[in-house]
């Protein structure tokens, strides 16, 4: 089994990346997304990447030229069904997900290998709307993908041994570090991450200290590239309650209960960066300035 041609599902923050990833690495890459507007919204942003490669010498304008030879954006899964691989990197909600493998599953060959990007849903239970299980994994990306050097490469108690290893090869030849985790709740990075993040929030509602200082604290004090709460703004307020829920629904412990202040700020629509608001104000973007609680 030789992986020559990806089909990619989603062509959002994630799988625009992962989209990129892979033609940047050599591969026939077909990404898919829903509609016209949100193909070329996507393409556009890998392009805009690549043109910043351009413009620091790490590519050159006829290789960037041949990585947008190897992409093609589409609006038909139908444009999927030879691909060796598909990964799907769409909205994190089980029954979507599962329909859109059932559908695959039918218009692919048995060969073909699926991968889901999901940060927090048991891959076992995605795999079971197919009938091939056994050529299921987890690829988990980390935002922003080109940039993040990881993939978590998820195995669960039916995967073929065999495809798990080309699996992890793949994730190699896409210039990322692979990692072997189990499909338990979270794999490796949400499952310490994710407690982290919720205990930043615990440490603020108890006045512990402010939003500035936690974050310097963090980011000055142990070298992370960004405070607890710039990098949950970054994920997006309502993405981290989603997976603290999942979490907390698998193991049934406190360190992933979302605190009460992340539940009324998603439910007041304060998502983080990308809404403009979350515990940083975006009003302007290059000057985010601390929200007072
Ligand atoms: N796409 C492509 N390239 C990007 C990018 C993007 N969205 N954002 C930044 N970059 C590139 C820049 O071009 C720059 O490249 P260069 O070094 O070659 O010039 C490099 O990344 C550094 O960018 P900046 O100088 O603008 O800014 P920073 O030094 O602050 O780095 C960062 C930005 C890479 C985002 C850094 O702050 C970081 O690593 N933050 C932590 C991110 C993190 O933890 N991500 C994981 C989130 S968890 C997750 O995704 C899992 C999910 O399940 C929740």
């Amino acid at each position: 089994m030789a992986i020559q041609k990806v089909g990619v599902v989603g062509c959002g923050l994630m799988g625009s990346g992962i989209a990129q990833v892979c033609a940047q690495a050599g591969f026939t890459t077909v990404v898919r997304e829903v509609s016209a507007e949100l193909v070329e919204k996507g393409l556009k942003g890998i392009e805009k990447n690549l043109a910043r490669l351009v413009e620091k010498g790490t590519l050159t304008e006829a290789a960037k030229g041949e990585v947008r030879g190897r992409l093609k954006g589409t609006t038909s899964l139908d444009d999927l069904k030879d691909c060796d691989l598909i990964v799907e990197a769409i909205i994190e909600q089980l029954p979507v997900k599962r329909e859109l493998f059932g559908a695959l599953d039918k218009l692919c060959p048995p060969e073909t290998v699926f991968a889901s990007n999901t940060s927090s849903l048991t891959i076992t239970e995605i795999a079971a709307a197919t009938k091939r299980p056994q050529r299921f994994v987890g690829l988990h990306f980390f935002n922003p993908v080109p940039v993040m050097k990881l993939v978590e490469v998820v195995k669960t108690i039916s995967t073929d041994p065999a495809v798990y290893e080309e699996m992890v090869r793949f994730g190699a030849k896409l210039g990322k570090t692979p990692v072997r985790a189990s499909d338990s709740g979270g794999f490796i990075v949400n499952r310490l991450l994710v407690p982290y993040l919720l205990d930043a929030i615990r440490a603020l509602e108890e006045g512990v200290g402010s939003v500035v200082d936690i974050d310097n604290s963090m980011k000055l004090g142990c070298g992370y590239p960004m405070g607890p709460f710039t990098l949950l703004d970054f994920v997006g307020l309502d993405t981290t309650y989603y997976i603290s829920q999942i979490m907390f629904e698998e193991f049934k412990e406190k360190r992933f209960a979302a605190p009460p202040l992340l539940k009324r700020m998603v439910l007041a629509g304060w998502n983080g960066k990308k809404s403009g608001r979350g515990f940083y104000d975006y009003s302007d973007p290059a000057n985010p300035k601390p929200i007072q609680f």
